[in-house]
């Protein structure tokens, strides 16, 4: 890649290592550097010496950074490699040989899939399909929520009402959990009563277990319907349940390296200098901790896995848990050089502070991507006069519908950095103006209808095409396209799947002025007229190689 080539350059040259970036305006170069004022260095120094190679047209200081000038071949190239490798243009082999795991989606059972889980499961897809993208070897595993104290509570309480278990929703489920909550208030006993159920559970109790089986395959099949609106699949679906023979070797161990000690029977764990707030690991009547659990999957993903990068996608709420759980794995010594990352998200307002659901006060998820669905079928309707949109019936306009709906409640999630609270506004999401899943999908889908009704024209690159001889817009669309590749490189690294958002939003302008400024189908020359249509199917292109890889759909028409 140019940026990483060029950064090898300047440390040929000068011994020292340098950042290039790239400017937000293309008059002050295609990339630029300030290693020069960050090592003191002479630049024009540095530009003397970088001045031979054939990469450039041109280097200039301004303001002591430096800044570079691609020959323009470059871009054309880069062109003609878009058209050539398509869908596959902007991945590479970078990640060959290496693992990550990502931890992503882990709804509870019993109790609503939140919107905080919808955050992670939309975001860790769209980070999962990053590294895949770049050759790693990617494991997505979805840590449900199936144990712990509050199955307890739950089969308490159906046990005391001896409903039926097949006749049950999610919904009555958490019922049952509410009701619990106000009646442990007034009575407090009853929490020992959901400790002692717990325990049995985790003792293999028969009864307890069937109760739980059943409560498990309730919210499954809702969680479904979820992950089929979503439209994602995650590989593996290890719950915490998973983890139940697990533990007790783990226990022994962190017993065994001094790492946990007993305070008013429960085990607790605490760190050398209370960096971190001290934790408990086992409860004082054995009963299991998420912690504990943690800890017996990060084992099991070890070995099976042999991952060099962990990354949980969870919200921010559970930071310190995160970090309890990453320096404990360092005090047992197990994961040398294995990279652990807490991918924070941060909460997800409602404009008007609340959700309109037509459901109590829960956030009904499933309500939330319906409607949707719903008001992208309302704006499909509401289609503007001249454009790509073709009139659809039945069938295919609901896909299409939920094509849009779905694809705009990702985008909104994705388009900021993931570790920021987003506002959720119907009307921003699902809106074909300004940045939104809608309006790159319009833009995709009028790439393609020029396209279409350019049929039986070559799309090309003419060895008469002159960069020099382009117009400023067909230049600086030109130059956008060059930046693709490092942009899902940096998006990747730094799990921010929001600076691909930015940028296809960013060319997505540059092509509608272009589109409105300059003439396609009515261009001047042969060589012009396919040169253009050249640009449109590689903006195209780029766009949807985004948009998939944020695990969003482009409709070829709207
Ligand atoms: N189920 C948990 C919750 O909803 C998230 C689990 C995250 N993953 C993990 N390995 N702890 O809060």
């Amino acid at each position: 890649m140019l940026k990483k080539e060029i950064e090898n350059l300047i440390e040929g040259a000068t011994g020292k290592k340098a950042i290039v970036e790239t400017p937000d305006n293309f008059s002050y170069g295609d990339f630029s550097t300030n290693v020069a004022i960050r090592e003191k260095l002479n630049a024009q120094e540095v530009v003397d010496k970088l001045k031979a190679s054939p990469l450039f047209e041109k280097i200039k200081v301004i303001n002591g950074f430096i800044n570079f000038f691609l020959k323009p071949e470059y871009f054309l190239e880069n062109l003609k490699q878009i058209l050539k490798q398509k869908e596959k243009y902007g991945s590479s082999s970078i990640g060959k040989g290496k693992t990550i795991v990502i931890d992503y989606s882990a709804p509870n059972i019993a109790k609503p899939f939140g919107i905080g889980h919808l955050r992670s499961t939309i975001i860790g897809q769209a980070i999962y399909n990053l590294y895949k993208f770049l050759g790693y070897k990617t494991i997505g595993d979805n840590h449900l929520g199936d144990w712990g104290t509050q199955f307890g509570k739950l089969i308490y309480k159906l046990k005391t009402q001896n409903s039926k278990l097949t006749a049950l929703t999610v919904e009555d489920l958490e019922k049952l959990y509410v009701e619990f909550h106000k009646e442990a208030e007034q009575n407090p006993a009853l929490n020992d009563e959901a400790r002692a159920w717990f325990k049995k559970l985790e003792q293999g109790d028969k009864k307890a277990k069937e109760i739980w089986q059943a409560c498990k395959e309730i919210s499954l099949k809702e969680f479904d319907r979820i992950y089929n609106l979503l439209g994602v699949k995650i590989d593996n679906v290890l719950g915490e349940s998973f983890y139940q023979d697990k533990m007790q070797d783990i226990f022994e161990e962190m017993k065994k390296k001094n790492l946990t000690k007993q305070n008013e029977g429960a085990w607790v764990v605490e760190f050398e200098n209370n960096v971190l707030p001290s934790l408990v690991l086992m409860k004082s009547d054995g009963a299991t901790t998420y912690f504990l659990r943690d800890l017996a999957t990060i084992k099991y993903r070890l070995k099976k896995w042999k991952p060099d990068i962990i990354a949980y996608e969870v919200g921010v709420d559970q930071s310190l848990h995160f970090k309890q759980l990453f320096k404990t794995i360092e005090m047992l010594g197990w994961a040398k050089n294995v990279c652990f990352e807490h991918i924070v998200h941060g909460l997800m307002r409602s404009k008007n502070g609340k959700f309109s659901t037509r459901k109590g006060d829960t956030i009904h998820l499933e309500y939330v991507l319906q409607e949707a669905i719903s008001k992208a079928s309302d704006l499909i309707r509401e289609k503007p006069a001249e454009s790509p949109v073709g009139n659809q019936a039945g069938k295919g306009k609901n896909e299409l519908a939920k094509q849009i709906g779905i694809g705009a409640v990702k985008y909104n999630d994705l388009s900021q950095h993931h570790s920021r609270d987003i506002v959720f506004d119907w009307d921003k999401i699902i809106n074909l103006k300004g940045n939104s899943g809608p309006y790159l999908q319009y833009a995709f889908a009028r790439t393609q209808s020029v396209l279409e009704k350019a049929n039986g024209n070559r799309v090309a690159v003419s060895s008469k095409i002159d960069f020099n001889e382009l117009g400023e817009i067909e230049k600086t669309l030109l130059k956008k396209l060059l930046h693709f590749s490092e942009i899902i490189e940096q998006a990747t690294k730094t799990f921010s799947p929001n600076l691909i958002c930015n940028y296809i939003f960013d060319l997505a302008q540059s092509f509608n002025l272009f589109y409105n400024e300059v003439p396609i189908l009515k261009a001047d020359t042969k060589e012009q007229k396919e040169f253009r249509l050249a640009l449109t199917f590689a903006v195209g292109q780029i766009i949807k190689n985004g948009l998939t890889l944020l695990g969003i759909e482009s409709p070829n028409k709207m």
